[in-house]
């Protein structure tokens, strides 16, 4: 039997794929695979119903919890962002590809499809780490492949009667999962066109947020969150409920251009209440435990980091001995986090760990006996010797 494992999401791009695979790829069997990564349930439900309609046989694989755990939280103690937001297209699709993977070597299976345009970075990120995972494996991007419109997708799912939601004026593409919403397309593609309400989903605009000031403490253990407002949760129920909590009050909107692996240039929108929040406490904690030379070095190694979670390279070596680096100093980086949420704004307002560089003593304004301010005056005395000298030889030029 001739199988494909498609990729697939209930989206109009895979479901396009499904009939492709048979009629113009000569497959006799089609596989679809959607992993649960904390997209809308309902889109779950949905690409199980589509499934069922033109008769593929599906996978949903519940993959929350490995999600949050083991790539949300990684790329939390990496501080991993791309160009001012947290990635989390980019860390969710070496997962999904990797169930992909596990269910093509159940059934045996050795080809794959998915619905990556050829402009995008999913291409990058899905072909990667199947060919890592299974190096004989044969992958297929029909949109890319068949060079595919939107347009022409609506127009080929009309004529095959393919369920799709998606008409010529709502044509938004969102991908979605625990560690944030990504909207683009339609009329986002004019940067100078201003988002409307209506892509928001999991944010609150300002006149819409809550009202009060609202205060959260989030506790950490080795980097990672591990309750909230002292109450402990999974990895992904945190989340959801630090989604929740900073929705609520409007955190996590985020209009930016993003530059692609191609070099494309494209307006995107995301809503990342949760991992925005999660990264300003995060680093707030880093601040009071971590050395000065840690926090810099550790900046050049979360970027390092995040340009390789951002092109999908998760099992590259490379970021292996990054996150060596990152989690030696992530052991120190326990204790609590209070912040301030109003309107958007997230302020923290008290940090407190064990492992605090920090003596209130040594730093007072108030205290003469722990620190003697003397002590400094032949260190200041000879900073910057080297940069007097010059000007010593400057001026009398
Ligand atoms: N530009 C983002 C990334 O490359 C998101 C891409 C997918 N977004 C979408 N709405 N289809 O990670």
């Amino acid at each position: 039997m001739n199988k494909v494992v498609l990729v697939y999401s209930g989206g109009l791009d895979t479901t396009v794929c499904i009939p492709m695979m048979k009629e113009e790829y000569g497959y006799d069997e089609i596989i679809t695979v959607t992993v649960d990564v904390g997209q809308d349930p309902k889109d779950i439900q949905q690409a199980e119903e589509k499934a069922k309609h033109l008769n593929t046989k599906h996978f949903t694989i519940d993959a929350k919890e490995e999600f949050a755990k083991d790539f949300c939280f990684t790329s939390l103690k990496a501080n991993g962002t791309y160009e001012g937001y947290p990635i989390s297209t980019s860390i969710a699709r070496p997962l999904i590809s990797k169930k992909a993977v596990e269910i093509a070597m159940q059934e045996g299976a050795t080809s794959f499809a998915h619905g990556c345009t050829g402009k995008g970075n999913d291409q990058f990120r899905i072909e990667y780490v199947i060919q890592a995972l299974m190096p004989n494996a044969k992958i297929h991007a029909p949109i890319r492949e068949k060079n595919m419109t939107r347009v022409w997708e609506i127009d080929y799912a009309k004529k095959k009667n393919l369920p799709i939601q998606q008409s010529l004026e709502k044509i938004w593409s969102i991908d979605e999962n625990l560690w944030g919403r990504s909207i683009e397309g339609g009329k986002l593609e004019d940067p100078n066109f201003a988002p409307p309400e209506e892509i928001f989903q999991w944010t609150k605009g300002p006149l819409n947020s809550l009202n009060e000031i609202c205060e959260v403490a989030i506790q950490f253990e080795n980097g990672t969150p591990i309750s909230i407002n002292g109450k402990t949760l999974t990895p992904a129920q945190l989340v959801l409920l630090v989604n929740k909590i900073a929705g609520d009050n409007g955190i996590g909107r985020i209009d930016i251009m993003e530059d692609r692996m191609l070099g494309l240039k494209v307006r995107e929108n995301y809503e990342c209440p949760g991992s925005a929040l999660l990264l300003t406490a995060h680093k707030a904690l880093e601040a009071l435990v971590l050395t000065r030379d840690e926090i810099r070095f550790k900046a050049i190694v979360d970027q390092e980091w995040s340009k390789l979670a951002y092109e999908g390279l998760w099992y590259d070596p490379f970021k292996d001995a990054l996150e060596s680096f990152i989690n030696k100093t992530q052991v120190r980086v326990c204790g609590e986090v209070v912040l301030r949420l109003y309107k958007g704004s997230a302020q923290v307002i008290k940090r407190s760990s064990p492992w605090a560089l920090y003596s209130e003593a040594l730093a007072s304004f108030d205290n003469a006996e722990a620190y003697d301010q003397r002590e400094s005056t032949g260190t200041v005395k000879n900073f910057g010797l080297q940069s007097r000298m010059f000007y010593q030889l400057k001026n009398a030029r």
